[in-house]
């Protein structure tokens, strides 16, 4: 059996140019030659086949998300949903998703159709949409806002905090982020603390919330409000990623939007394969708890193991043709919204704001292309674009 070898054989630096562009072929490079491969940079082991990607997710006893687990303090203020494992994380994960489930979604969507409808009356005409700030960003804090029944904060402020946290997520990468993460992240805790601590309640899910938690212990109350926070800033900035990415593809494959004209039942599953061909969230870390064997390979307890959900949604041992899009893919169990205790708890929300953006632009007569050079922001976790410029005429 072999065990951890003294450098990456196969180099990958998730913050190259060229990687940032099209993570792809490496991840392919690296599934095909070695595809549970010790990096030294990143002290970790990375995974891209997608059955290793789904033992991995699936048998959180063997694999943690909690570090107190493998006695690593963790500060209160990060311990939510994302951090607990079960049983521990149970309560909560229940109690929100309870909440999600309360919600009357289908008008959520008919209203963010509606606001997305409005922007692109605004901007359509224009020579280039810089589709980021004009489209993605407003209907990612409108759709989240509206899910968690709050009052939106002004765009261009909480854009700022969100990225700031964004790039800090990279800070082990690069230590200089730590700082205006930190400050980044008391800010969201201020706003987030309003909005459980005001008289009047939030509508929505955290009226729900925070309803039923009325009279929870401390603890638990914590757990929540960081729940909380990281409902509002992480499905604000996955959801922005993700429609960035999507209107990329749309203008890359311009074949997509008459292909759904023709055949609209096909726009719910058309947007997970979106989401499977390019979506925001690259990978997941989990530690070890206890010696254990991945694809003849010994990982020792304590050392982390990262599940490349981008390298295991293109593995051909699952997907057929998995570098082309594949509008009616059946059956398509991706990775893109996780698996297992911590897959995404916003799945079915992600899911509509997708296809409201989708049946918005089949409602007009809308081509999105390319308009000029679209970077890809320079974070390793989250893929997403620092600009896309686009036409949006017909
Ligand atoms: C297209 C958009 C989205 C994508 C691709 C996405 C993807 C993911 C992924 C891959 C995970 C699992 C991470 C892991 O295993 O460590 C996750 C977790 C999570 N997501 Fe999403 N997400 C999206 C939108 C949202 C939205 C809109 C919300 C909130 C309404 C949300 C809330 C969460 C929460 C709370 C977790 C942590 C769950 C847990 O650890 O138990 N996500 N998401």
């Amino acid at each position: 059996m072999a065990t951890r070898p003294m450098t990456s054989p196969v180099g990958y630096d998730p913050l190259d140019e060229a990687t940032l562009a099209d993570p792809y072929p490496q991840l392919a490079a690296l599934r095909e030659q070695t595809p549970v491969a010790w990096h030294e940079g990143m002290e970790c082991w990375l995974i891209t086949r997608y059955e290793d990607c789904v033992r991995v997710l699936r048998e959180h006893e063997t694999f943690a998300r909690d570090p107190r687990r493998l006695g690593i303090a963790v500060a209160e203020a990060h311990l939510s949903v994302q951090v607990l494992d079960p049983p521990q994380q149970a309560g909560v994960r229940s109690l929100f998703m309870t909440a999600l489930h309360a919600q009357d979604l289908d008008a959520l969507q008919d209203r963010l159709r509606q606001m997305i409808g409005e922007r692109l009356d605004q901007v359509a005409a224009l020579p280039v949409v810089e589709a980021m700030r004009e489209l993605a960003q407003p209907v990612a804090l409108v759709a989240i806002a509206d899910l968690l029944g709050v009052t939106p904060p002004p765009l261009e402020e909480w854009a700022e905090i969100s990225d700031t946290i964004m790039r800090s997520m990279d800070a082990g990468l690069n230590p200089e982020l730590i700082e205006p993460g930190r400050r980044a992240r008391a800010q969201l805790s201020d706003l987030v603390d309003s909005w459980f601590t005001t008289t009047g309640q939030p509508a929505g899910l955290l009226g729900h919330v925070r309803a039923r938690t009325a009279g929870a212990g401390l603890e638990q109350a914590a757990y929540v409000r960081h729940t909380a926070r990281v409902m509002f800033q992480g499905g604000y900035s996955t959801l922005t990623a993700a429609l960035g990415n999507l209107l990329h593809t749309l203008a890359d494959h311009p074949e997509i939007l008459p292909a759904l004209r023709e055949r609209p039942g096909l726009v719910h599953g058309a947007v997970d394969e979106l989401v499977r061909f390019d979506g925001p969230v690259q990978g997941t870390t989990r530690l070890a708890t206890a010696e254990v064997t991945i694809g003849g390979i010994a990982v020792r307890r304590g050392e982390k193991v990262t599940v490349l959900f981008a390298a295991g949604n293109r593995d051909p041992a699952v997907f057929a043709r998995p570098d082309r899009l594949v509008l009616d893919r059946t059956p398509n169990r991706h990775l893109g919204y996780g698996w297992g205790a911590h897959a995404c708890l916003g799945t079915v929300m992600a899911q509509r704001v997708l296809a409201a953006l989708v049946d918005t632009l089949l409602d007009t007569v809308i081509l999105p292309r390319p308009a000029g050079s679209a970077p890809r922001r320079r974070t390793a976790t989250m893929r997403t674009f620092a600009r896309l410029p686009l036409s949006l005429q017909p």
